[in-house]
């Protein structure tokens, strides 16, 4: 799919937790087909330090209105001065980049499972799965009630399950931990989060032969092939989580 270098103007900014905010964009130029998986490289203008551009996952997609919305947890210089845009100020992003969760198999039971700012790619999955005649339900784990996002958002989709690591809100502990797991039989696992959920989530699919895909959020450089930096090890070899993945079955890497 060819990429796209675009303006967008943002439309809105809104903190949704103390971390977190929604941007949501618009654009000048028509949007292509989106995936959900796929992810854009954000340029933090007015910041020498970070002069490499931000990756960040589509979160939502109206092509109605011609917007885009990301899901931002500020972790660091980029995303903080991302956190500081203002309605009508223009986001340089390169998009569409990386490749997408696939479609399950017919009438199959389908979980999607986030934690933190992984939930960012599943609202759009959520959503496009939805529309194509499945009935995914998710699995979201969070630290505790205050960092829970996005709950209205993914409860509009189907049954959402949840955990917090202090038992404030949902069941206690990780998301592997959640009873739904041992009580219900998923034939497909689309997960997103941070390394070791994604690796405890693949544990179980593998003990359980239950498909399971992955989004990777390795480091990048470039977010398109070029610069290496973004390598993961896999069955056919070292590939780039970039162009490759980021979205990878867990049965092709080396875990
Ligand atoms: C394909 C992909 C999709 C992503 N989607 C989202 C998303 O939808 N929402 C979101 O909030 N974040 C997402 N991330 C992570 C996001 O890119 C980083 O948090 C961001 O680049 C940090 O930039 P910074 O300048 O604020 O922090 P920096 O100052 O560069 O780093 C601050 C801290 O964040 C860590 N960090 C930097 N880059 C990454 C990274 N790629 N993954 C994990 N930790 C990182 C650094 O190691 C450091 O500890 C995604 C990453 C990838 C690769
Ligand atoms: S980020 Fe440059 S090759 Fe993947």
């Amino acid at each position: 799919m060819a990429k796209r270098i675009d303006d967008f103007i943002i439309k809105e900014n809104r903190q949704i937790s103390k971390d977190f905010f929604v941007l949501e964009l618009s654009g000048n130029n028509y949007l292509p087909v989106l995936k959900p998986g796929q992810f854009v490289q954000v340029k933090v203008e007015n910041s020498p330090e970070t002069f490499l551009r931000r990756p960040l996952s589509i979160h939502d997609v109206d092509y109605e209105k011609n917007t885009i919305k990301l899901l931002v947890q500020v972790a660091g210089k980029g995303t903080t001065k991302l956190s500081e845009l203002k309605p009508g100020e223009l986001l340089n992003i390169i998009y569409p980049l990386g490749n997408s969760f696939s479609l399950p198999a017919e009438n199959s039971k389908i979980l999607l499972v986030g934690g933190g700012c992984g939930v960012a790619p599943l609202l759009f999955l959520g959503k496009y799965l939805k529309s194509n005649g499945y009935n995914p339900e998710m699995l979201l784990g969070f630290r505790n009630t205050s960092r829970i996002i996005e709950y209205q958002e993914y409860i509009a989709i189907g049954n959402v399950f949840l955990t917090t690591e202090d038992g404030s809100m949902g069941e206690k502990g990780f998301v592997t931990d959640h009873s739904v797991l041992r009580e219900r039989r998923f034939d497909h696992i689309c997960c997103c989060g941070p390394s070791s959920m994604m690796k405890a989530v693949a544990g179980y699919c593998f003990e359980k032969s239950i498909i399971c895909e992955v989004s990777l959020e390795n480091l990048m450089a470039c977010g398109f092939g070029v610069c290496l930096c973004c390598v993961v090890s896999t069955v056919s070899g070292n590939l780039c989580t970039c162009i490759d993945g980021p979205v990878f079955n867990i049965k092709d890497l080396k875990w």
